[in-house]
């Protein structure tokens, strides 16, 4: 982007958003060593309008945040659901060349309804046996839920969409063979040590509540239906944080201890622009032993989408 289109961005951003996109908490119980994390999602990588150079944009900026840790919180691609392996080849590829590719920090990925490839394909060709293969292939990464360690944070990474074929075609749903896994790979965790957690669909959120009114509940492609199953796990762990993907807005909350914090959208409103008040952007985290500091950085990127 030229600097005269990144200052009008970044002008118009500063004008009409007046919430702050910065927070800082308490949060006894982190690791000893401090950890800065990227947390990015919702890329939804295609060609069109110049979003290549957005994404090249994206992964320069988040470069510049110098992290240890980059979580994605998955949608790399747009529409691979419903579309077959030849037709979103080329979109991998612009998020492999353009974003993945470039970024400096061991990189973690969930993936997102998005990055499942021929699940129901639209265009008269049969559905892959195995929707999520492409997605390991892509990633080589033997399962699409895993958990890892690092600076003295347990991480887990789960698989949050469950395809139904039903008018929804999926919902966010963690599977009974995840929760077994869940449950036994907690119980090689200490209680005390604090655990990061990503997942493409929210498994808390109060956006539905906020823009559509308190009676309204969340659609089942919205949100993970088995959320408390899914939290109850953690019941003795310390569940330090929960990134989460899916819906293109900021949005945080506390509960019980555990702060979820919904990150925005590389792509923003699909590469229209603004969604809800939140731009194009990406978060930065920095976990410290007895707080976190938190930030969403707007890549300041002026939509060209017709
Ligand atoms: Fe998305």
């Amino acid at each position: 982007m030229n600097r005269r289109r990144f200052l009008a961005a970044s002008g118009a951003a500063a004008i009409s958003l007046g919430w702050p996109k910065q927070a800082s908490w308490a949060a006894p119980g982190g690791s000893r060593e401090s950890m800065r994390v990227l947390f990015f999602t919702d890329i939804h990588a295609r060609v069109e309008w110049d979003t290549p150079e957005a994404m090249s944009s994206a992964a320069h900026q988040m470069n510049e945040q110098r992290a240890d840790l980059a979580l994605c919180g998955g949608d790399c691609i747009t529409d691979g659901f419903q579309s077959s392996r030849t037709a979103v080849a080329h979109r991998w590829q612009a998020y492999r060349k353009h974003l993945r590719d470039q970024l400096s920090p061991r990189l973690l990925t969930v993936i997102g309804n998005h990055d499942f490839v021929g699940a129901i394909p639209e265009d008269g060709s049969e559905p892959e046996s195995d929707p999520r293969a492409a997605f390991r292939e892509e990633l080589g990464i033997p399962r699409t839920f895993s958990s890892s360690e690092a600076a003295g944070y347990h991480i887990i990474l789960l698989d949050s969409v469950q395809v139904t074929g039903d008018a929804l075609k999926y919902r966010g749903y963690v599977d009974e063979a995840q929760l077994a896994w869940l449950r036994g790979e907690l119980a090689h965790v200490r209680p005390e040590t604090p655990i990061v957690l990503a997942t493409h669909v929210p498994l808390l959120t109060s956006f539905f509540q906020a823009t559509a009114g308190h009676e309204q509940a969340a659609p089942r492609n919205r949100v993970v239906v088995n959320n408390r199953e899914v939290l109850d796990c953690f019941a003795k762990h310390r569940l330090h944080l929960v990134l989460q993907g899916h819906l293109h807005v900021n949005e945080m909350l506390r509960w019980r201890g555990t702060t979820f914090i919904t990150g925005g959208a590389v792509c923003g409103q699909w590469w229209r622009g603004r969604w809800h008040g939140t731009d194009a952007g990406f978060g930065v985290l920095t976990l410290r032993p007895d707080r976190v500091d938190w930030e969403y950085k707007e890549i300041g990127w002026v939509p060209r989408r017709p």
